[in-house]
């Protein structure tokens, strides 16, 4: 099928032409980009966000439930986060020198997170996430690293999947995924190479969740190999808890790496953890011009105070528990229990899809996507929640799925998907989760 183009989004179909001559890929990040989302069947640029709304460059309106992919866990122009950021753009912004805000910052994240003693703060998530291998392979004087769940784009990690394209050999042999759930495989993978792993690294949770004990079994297994224990928090800090998922589920890695949420938006992430690995940074290079930059600092402080302050926290577990209680009958009710299953903490609920003989997951994905843009809500597998989403959010939300859910039975028990895609079906691309 070619893709019939929908003018609903005819001026994001511009805009791609225009910057696919000048942007490899037409975007900065791959799941913000055109591979993430059904082909003409979708907007592809946005103009403006406010709250929890956010505005294609067609003037179509959405309800965000992507929200840049997670950061913006307040909502798109936060009064608090804006007035912070406007207050330090009139005194500078990147100094010469470190400043009082970032020592704040520092003691803020050390007072909130069970496992921080010491801080390091980077931009992405990647930052923060590479800088804690380096200091555990510095502190353990070892190469390998033990992986699982998504750690960012840097070549320790990326090595690992199937966008490994630029990545030397010698790299991606240093690193080993393992399992989730499985306490045996990662003690088998640690001991294949006795004494060479520095770290194991990991998401406490994402779809599925930690069997009892398992958290505190992969320390274990990481101690009893001499490796440390790393939790990746870039996702769950902020969000599962104030303090994290380590919070949450009372395990306390040797370090972690915090990013998305902290800044609402603002490009801010950071290394913390054991006051004696975190003296490692005082000679391994984690070390770049705009460390420290004061706007994203202010920014952090305000979005930390106000995710405190408020019980943020509580808003997205209420808000993602009305969603998932609500999904998960709509899916019964419709006999979608084959195809459709929703995952996760209700904080960050995702959507899991099946192949089905009625229709392949990829297909079903498209249609997906295809209805729910087309009534104005901006989704992609998870439900990224913020502090903005209010009842009427996820009335409209609920009320999406009401006319969705019917069509994807149709289409399915019918094997009439080609009378409902309005385009090819999305291909995959990038599976880590
Ligand atoms: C768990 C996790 N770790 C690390 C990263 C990398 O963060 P960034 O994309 O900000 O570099 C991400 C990004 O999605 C993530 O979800």
């Amino acid at each position: 099928m070619t893709a019939a183009p929908n003018p609903r989004y005819a001026k994001s179909r511009e805009m791609f032409a225009r910057a696919s001559r000048v942007i490899p890929g037409a975007s900065q990040t791959f799941s913000k980009s055109h591979i993430a989302y059904p082909e003409g069947q979708a907007p592809l640029f946005l103009s403006h966000g406010k709250g929890s709304h956010v505005w294609d460059v067609d003037g179509n309106e959405y309800v965000d439930f992507v929200n840049g992919l997670l950061p913006v866990i307040l909502g798109y122009d936060d009064p608090d986060v804006t007035a912070a950021v406007v207050d330090q753009l009139g005194r500078g912004i990147t100094f010469s020198l470190a400043t009082e805000a970032e020592v704040r910052l520092a003691e803020r994240l050390v007072e909130i997170i069970p496992c921080a003693e010491k801080v390091r703060f980077g931009k992405n998530g990647s930052d923060a996430t590479a800088g804690a291998v380096r200091v555990a392979r510095a502190f353990t004087g070892r190469d390998r690293v033990a992986v699982c769940g998504y750690h960012g784009w840097q070549d320790w990690y990326i090595g690992t999947t199937a966008r490994h394209k630029g990545v030397p050999q010698a790299t991606r042999d240093l690193t080993s995924p393992f399992p989730y759930n499985d306490l045996e495989a990662l003690d088998r993978a640690l001991a294949a190479h006795p004494g060479e792993f520095a770290c194991v690294i990991m998401e406490a949770m994402n779809a599925v969740e930690p069997a009892p004990g398992y958290l505190q079994g992969v320390k274990d297994i990481a101690h009893r190999h001499g490796a440390l224990f790393i939790l990746d928090e870039i996702i769950t800090g902020f969000r599962y808890a104030l303090g994290g998922a380590q919070d949450l589920f009372g395990v306390t890695p040797d370090l972690a790496s915090f990013g998305k949420g902290m800044g609402n938006g603002f490009p801010i992430s950071a290394v913390v953890g054991r006051a004696d690995v975190m003296a490692q940074m005082e000679d391994v290079f984690f070390s770049f011009t705009a460390g420290g930059e004061a706007v994203s600092i202010a920014a952090a402080l305000a979005t930390i105070d106000k995710v405190q302050r408020e019980n943020v926290v509580g808003h997205l577990w209420r808000q993602g528990g009305r969603v998932v209680t609500a999904l998960a009958e709509r899916i019964a009710a419709h006999g979608l229990g084959d195809v459709l299953s929703v995952s996760g903490k209700p904080c960050w609920p995702l959507l899991g899809i099946q192949d089905t003989p009625g229709a392949t997951a990829w297909e079903i994905k498209t249609l997906y996507l295809q209805e729910m843009l087309a009534r104005g809500i901006l989704v992609q597998g998870g439900l990224n929640f913020s502090f903005a989403h209010d009842d009427t959010d996820i009335d409209s939300l609920l009320a999406a799925y009401d006319d969705v859910l019917p069509m994807i039975a149709l289409a399915v028990r019918d094997k009439a998907m080609a009378q409902f895609l309005k385009c090819d079906p999305m291909r995959p691309v990038f599976r880590v989760r």
